[in-house]
């Protein structure tokens, strides 16, 4: 698959040890600040229709605000039940402070 990054955000947007949402390339994605890098995931549930922005960040580990259903965000891999299917990450490369998304 092709390469497609997206000039997502500013590094200085996105919160540390904390998740905000953007919506690029057509794609709404949940932006992960943690010790100095950053993650992309799908910022929608892989269980249902809630947004993982609303969630609650620990580590590399986000909460569905919904049902509490995990995720970590380096892998996608659904690791907290009801959530069962991975959610979907993105590579990340910052340059000049911008964040940028591989949308593939
Ligand atoms: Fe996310 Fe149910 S909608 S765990």
């Amino acid at each position: 698959m092709a390469n497609n990054w997206i000039d997502a955000a500013a590094e200085a947007d996105v919160p540390d040890d904390d998740v905000t949402s953007v919506a690029a390339g057509g794609v709404e994605l949940a932006l992960y600040g943690v010790a100095g890098e950053v993650f992309a995931t799908a910022n929608l549930c892989t269980h249902g229709n809630a947004r993982l922005c609303d969630g609650f960040l620990e580590g590399h580990e986000i909460e569905c605000p919904l049902h509490q259903g995990k995720f970590d965000i380096r892998s996608g891999r659904a690791s907290c039940e009801p959530a069962t299917e991975a959610v979907r990450t993105y590579p990340v490369k910052i340059e000049n402070g911008r964040v940028y998304v591989d949308l593939g």
